[in-house]
């Protein structure tokens, strides 16, 4: 059972996915500072990951108060949600977990806590997070796992497996997970996933550690599997759903749902409702982080372009509501129009 970060009394514990699939460290991550840096430099990463950890590095920054004012303490809570909220742009959880988190010592301010008071709870809602994240994923493995028929091959890009969220399921690969616990014989194609390569190095690792078959690719050879009628379902997550359904997802996730459309094949969404932006209107609204372009120019320490090249590096793209089959979520599967449907899953 994968769990990419934990909570203990010496910090928050994060496994190093940057070393994946080579490499299994733990670090101990001390201030909420060397939070945001395991963040913004993805040691964990994967929207409701970047959540849960967001969460904790509150928890954290809380726990080492030392003053006795509870409006300082409020003034330190600010700061360091800005910190933490400076990491990335894309995935909503982040957001969503800070506003959350901030609700929570709002409540507890306003009700005469006292600072050790409110210490706990701040801590104890971190982690109810987690397990939020951890229950929406089962939820979302059974109601996926009934949409993929039996001895189906499902695509799918990046990671959205338990290493991307609080552990255990995953999204993407919760709905694979969730339909082989239905009895189902499933495999998967991943994509590599250029530049990060997640897909090679932590959907490949996932999937092996759980015997379930997994066949690498390319980015650019997912076209040419769908044509040879080897794709059967396409599903991946989501950084930030619009209201009216557009997903951003890691780049390259566009490409194939515009694959997939052209050769009939279902394109699902998976994500909990804490990836769901009901205050961004449209796909066109969402922030795309842009990150190094070293990424792209060098693996590692090897170079692979001329130096000088002029680099893009846009991190995710947007595909648009009209080539998503569904969304799956832990309240169900929310179809078009999803401006609709995805309002009914907050009622
Ligand atoms: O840059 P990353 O690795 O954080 O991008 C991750 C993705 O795009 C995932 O597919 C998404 O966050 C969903 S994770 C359940």
């Amino acid at each position: 059972m994968i769990i990419p970060v934990k909570w203990s009394d010496e910090g928050v514990l994060m496994l190093d996915q940057r070393l994946l699939p080579t490499e299994e460290k733990w670090l101990t991550l001390r201030t909420y500072d060397d939070v945001a840096d395991g963040i913004r430099d993805m040691v964990v990463r994967g929207a409701p990951a970047i959540g849960v950890s967001a969460a904790y590095g509150i928890a954290l920054g809380i726990k080492q108060f030392v003053g006795t004012n509870v409006d300082d303490l409020s003034e330190d809570l600010d700061y360091i949600c800005e910190v933490l909220g400076r990491t990335r742009p894309t995935a909503v959880n982040l957001f969503w977990a800070i506003a959350r988190m901030k609700e929570t010592f709002a409540r507890a301010k306003d009700s005469g806590k006292t600072i050790s008071e409110i210490k706990e709870i701040m801590i104890a809602d971190s982690k109810a997070i987690h397990d939020e994240d951890i229950a929406a994923q089962a939820l979302i493995a059974k109601f996926g796992g009934e949409l993929i028929a039996d001895n189906s091959t499902v695509l799918t890009h990046c990671n959205a497996g338990a290493l991307a969220t609080g552990g255990v399921w995953g999204t993407a690969l919760g709905v694979i997970r969730g339909a082989i616990a239905q009895g189902k014989k499933i495999s998967v194609i991943a994509d590599e996933t250029r530049p990060y390569l997640q897909g090679a190095r932590l959907t490949a690792w996932e999937l092996l550690q759980d015997n379930i078959p997994v066949t690498l690719i390319t980015d650019n050879m997912s076209g040419h599997m769908m044509k040879q009628g080897k794709v059967h379902a396409v599903v991946v997550g989501a950084d930030r759903i619009a209201a009216n359904g557009d997903a951003a997802n890691k780049i390259g996730t566009y490409m194939v749902a515009v694959l997939a459309k052209r050769h009939s094949i279902p394109f699902y969404v998976a994500a909990p409702l804490s990836t769901i932006d009901m205050n961004c209107p449209t796909g066109e609204q969402i922030p795309i982080e842009e990150r190094n372009i070293r990424e792209i120019t060098h693996m590692k320490e090897i170079q692979l372009a001329p130096d000088g090249i002029s680099v893009e590096n846009p991190a995710f793209d947007v595909t648009p509501n009209d080539l998503i089959a569904g969304i799956i979520t832990e309240k169900g599967v929310a179809r078009s129009p999803f401006s609709e449907s995805l309002k009914k899953m907050f009622e």
